[in-house]
């Protein structure tokens, strides 16, 4: 895989029906239209529990997790909000990685949360530990409250519209970011003498 044009979706949440992982979802759906990049996953909660918990470096599935991260080029991160912070699946994760884990890396930070009133946690508790393993440039996160990911009637996570706005604009600035394509959806230009101006 190029570092090039890699990006590992990482998902932080411990339950396999997931919100935040819808976000993710989102964002890879996204990925995938705008084609050329290869795009890895890593669910944290399909790693072994006690190799994460005694932060055993060494372990098979540790090694491989974090070469994964160091391939990418762009690192998207969703999290449920636990606690008024992000989840301690996560959090025993980012302590088994290098210093530096992120380095020369775009990161941007996805969370969903039961109430718009813990919507700062991406920037007050994640984004000082992405800063401390070195990431290059964290985006700004988006972040949906459950009633913005409802339930579809096959029980399926679906991002809301006002929230697939947001992750547009996002991974636009991330493929921008992280790998100088236009952040735009490629629109093609228009003549002026087609601009039509009310006032
Ligand atoms: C243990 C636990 C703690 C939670 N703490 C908060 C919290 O502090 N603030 C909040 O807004 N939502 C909190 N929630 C709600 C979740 O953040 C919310 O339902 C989220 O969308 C779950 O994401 P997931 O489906 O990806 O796991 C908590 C949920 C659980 C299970």
């Amino acid at each position: 895989m190029s570092a090039q044009q890699s990006v590992l979706l990482i998902a932080g949440s411990p339950s396999e029906q997931s919100r935040s992982s819808a976000l993710l979802d989102s964002v890879s759906h996204r990925l995938a239209l705008r084609g050329g990049l290869v795009v890895d996953r890593l669910n944290i909660r399909e790693l072994p529990a006690q190799a994460l918990l005694l932060a055993e470096w060494g372990h098979p599935a540790i090694v491989k997790a974090i070469a994964q991260i160091a391939r990418a080029r762009a690192v998207v991160v969703a999290t449920p909000v636990y606690k008024a912070a992000y989840s301690g699946l996560l959090k025993v994760l980012l302590d088994v990685l290098p210093q530096t884990a992120l380095k020369e890396k775009t990161v941007l930070p996805l969370a969903t949360g039961g109430s718009p009133h813990h919507m700062l946690a991406l920037d007050y508790a994640l984004r000082p530990v992405l800063q401390a393993l070195a990431a290059r440039h964290i985006l700004p996160g988006v972040y949906a409250t459950d009633s913005q990911v409802p339930q579809s009637a096959d029980k399926r996570y679906e991002v809301g519209p006002d929230i697939a706005v947001r992750l547009d604009d996002a991974v636009l600035t991330l493929l921008a970011e992280s790998f100088r394509q236009p952040a735009t959806a490629g629109f093609e230009p228009v003549h002026f003498s087609r601009v039509r101006c009310s006032v």
